[in-house]
């Protein structure tokens, strides 16, 4: 069995960070989100992973390489253009061949992983098993309609009157019959060939579709509230330690990780919080679900419930919620008057003032 990863893709919604970055790198608790999927396709015994890569294909392969690190075999399948998840099954046929394969979508985040679903498709081999998960508003998403015994009846991308409650999760398994369906259906109105429509053409052909309600967690971290969300989960579960410097008026409450090199002074950090290697906080508060990754400046400053990517300096601004800040970012206050917010941001951010 093959995994698929689509790491290619706009990631319009993550705008700013994505015309500089590839969101499947953002990191969650400083690891790659990418990295998660990937660990949980070797955990479940695969590994022949093809990358569907778009623009961002330098950063992904410098990230990943030939996935040894991961104990896979990674090979890169450019994707000219996102056009859609079933487009990325239609230019990998020919790495895929016959074989079965997991297809995984690089910004998902599956918590539990996935060992225990690809056990179930090797010994039933439906053409294709989807994941789906109950959620409060399914017009956001891929949406199923099943019948009494849970067989797949209709699959409707992004519906304006849901029928369910039941979205898909970014995580689907196929046999080789999925390749006639990408090859039958048309774009959608967004110009993208759906995989919702590719597996919808199979439930018509009568071909076996089945469907696993996962009660574990799951999120696309394709917008920022769901990447601190899911940077909070996996920050709840790791383990604290401290490998660099805290000095004696600093205080660590909770399951905080200060990793080497880091050092805090005159701070308090209350985790689930992480400090990147490297990073210096300073002078400062670091509250609950917290990752600050390498190289970072934290002085004078409150920051809670943020990402802060490498080497950002964040001096002297008060406090920061909520926040997703890039790399090399510098936020600081200003020191002169008039009392004003001086600002240099790219296309695309977004920024709560208090005024
Ligand atoms: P999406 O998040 O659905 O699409 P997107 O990356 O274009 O994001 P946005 O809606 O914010 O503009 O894609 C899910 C995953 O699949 C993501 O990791 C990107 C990847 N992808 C591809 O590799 N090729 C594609 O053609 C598309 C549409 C997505």
């Amino acid at each position: 069995m093959k995994a698929l990863v689509l790491s290619g893709g706009t990631g319009s919604r993550l705008r700013p960070i994505t015309h500089t970055a590839a969101k499947q790198l953002v990191p969650v608790a400083n690891k790659p989100v990418l990295f998660y999927g990937i660990e949980s396709l070797v955990a479940a015994g695969i590994t022949d992973i093809g990358i569907v890569v778009g623009d961002t294909e330098a950063e992904i392969r410098a990230a990943v390489g030939d996935g040894s690190r991961f104990g896979a075999r990674v090979s890169y399948l450019p994707q000219a253009r996102p056009l859609g998840l079933a487009h990325a099954v239609l230019i990998a046929r020919d790495w895929l061949g016959d074989d079965d394969f997991v297809m995984y979508l690089g910004d998902n985040f599956v918590v539990g992983g996935i060992t225990e679903l690809v056990e179930e498709f090797r010994a039933t081999r439906p053409d294709a098993r989807i994941l789906l998960t109950k959620v409060d508003d399914p017009s956001a998403f891929g949406v199923a309609e099943l019948d009494p015994d849970g067989a797949v009846l209709r699959l409707e991308e992004k519906p304006s009157a849901p029928r369910s409650d039941l979205a898909l999760v970014g995580v689907y398994l196929f046999t080789s019959a999925v390749h006639e369906a990408v090859r039958s259906i048309t774009p959608s109105a967004r110009g993208e060939l759906e995989i919702t429509d590719a597996i919808q053409w199979l439930v018509e052909d009568g071909r076996s579709v089945c469907s696993t309600v996962i009660s574990g967690y799951w999120k696309d971290t394709g917008n920022v509230t769901d990447m601190l969300e899911v940077n909070r989960t996996v920050l709840e579960a790791m383990p604290p330690a401290v490998l660099g410097t805290v000095d004696a008026d600093s205080e660590l409450v909770g399951r905080v990780r200060v990793e080497e090199g880091a050092s805090v002074v005159r701070s308090r950090i209350v985790g689930p919080a992480v400090i990147g290697a490297g990073s210096v906080v300073r002078d400062s508060y670091i509250g609950p679900s917290t990752s600050v990754a390498d190289g970072c400046l934290i002085s004078d400053s409150e920051v809670e419930f943020s990402i802060v990517l490498d080497g950002s300096r964040i001096e002297g601004v008060g406090r920061i919620e909520g926040s997703l800040i890039g790399r090399t970012v510098r936020v600081t206050g200003a020191a002169r008057a008039p009392r004003a917010h001086r600002l240099v941001l790219g296309d695309h951010s977004q920024v709560q003032i208090t005024p």
